[in-house]
């Protein structure tokens, strides 16, 4: 079931429906906009976390929450599906919510393999071969349809990402 109430009915809801959904998926999609900011910053934990806590039987997947209602039909920005972030404990049910992401047309991610930092290179192959002539390391390429992206290996182990951009850039590129 996807849990697509305001914040503040979270807990009345669950309440209700908590012992209906024992061993159920809930796809938690809620973000606390409509609760007071004190309340907010005050939380010591995230809404998904409540979620669990209010429906222990449950496996929770918080999804669909960074993504606008109006986007669920187009989900593709220039030729681009957009990220549909998805994040849970129970691994079967964050698969699911995967394919239901990916059939919907979105790129779906757990953050896994995602970088923190990008670096843009003119030209990807001969920035590569400048990188490896360092003693860097640096992986295959991907084209992501918006630039070639390949991971680099960058001081102390730590993963960044190297791409020729596709898409137009300030220097004109
Ligand atoms: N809309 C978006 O673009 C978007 C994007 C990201 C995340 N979200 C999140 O997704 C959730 C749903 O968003 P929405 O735009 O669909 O919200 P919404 O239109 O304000 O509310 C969805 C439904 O919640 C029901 N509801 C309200 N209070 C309730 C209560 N006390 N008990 C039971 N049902 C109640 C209403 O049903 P009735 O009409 O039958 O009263 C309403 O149809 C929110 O938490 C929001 O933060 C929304």
């Amino acid at each position: 079931m996807v849990l697509a109430v305001p914040a503040k009915a979270v807990a009345p809801v669950l309440d209700e429906i908590a012992e209906l959904v024992v061993g159920d998926i809930i796809v938690d999609p809620t973000n606390p906009a409509d609760e007071d900011r004190e309340v907010i910053l005050r939380a010591a934990a995230s809404l998904a976390e409540a979620v669990v806590l209010l429906a222990p039987g449950a496996r929770v997947v918080k999804a669909f929450n960074t993504i606008l209602a109006s986007r669920f039909n187009d989900p593709v920005v220039d030729g681009v599906p957009l990220d549909g972030f998805y994040a849970g404990d129970d691994a079967d049910a964050k698969r699911v919510v995967a394919g239901l992401l990916a059939e919907m047309g979105f790129h779906p991610t757990d953050g896994d393999g995602s970088w923190e930092f990008y670096f843009m290179c003119d030209e990807i192959e001969s920035t590569v071969k400048e990188i490896e002539g360092r003693g860097g390391v640096c992986g295959p390429r991907a084209d992501r349809g918006w630039g070639v992206v390949c991971e680099i290996e960058g001081p102390g182990g730590r993963k960044l990402a190297l791409y020729e951009p596709r898409h137009p850039t300030a220097h004109g590129g």
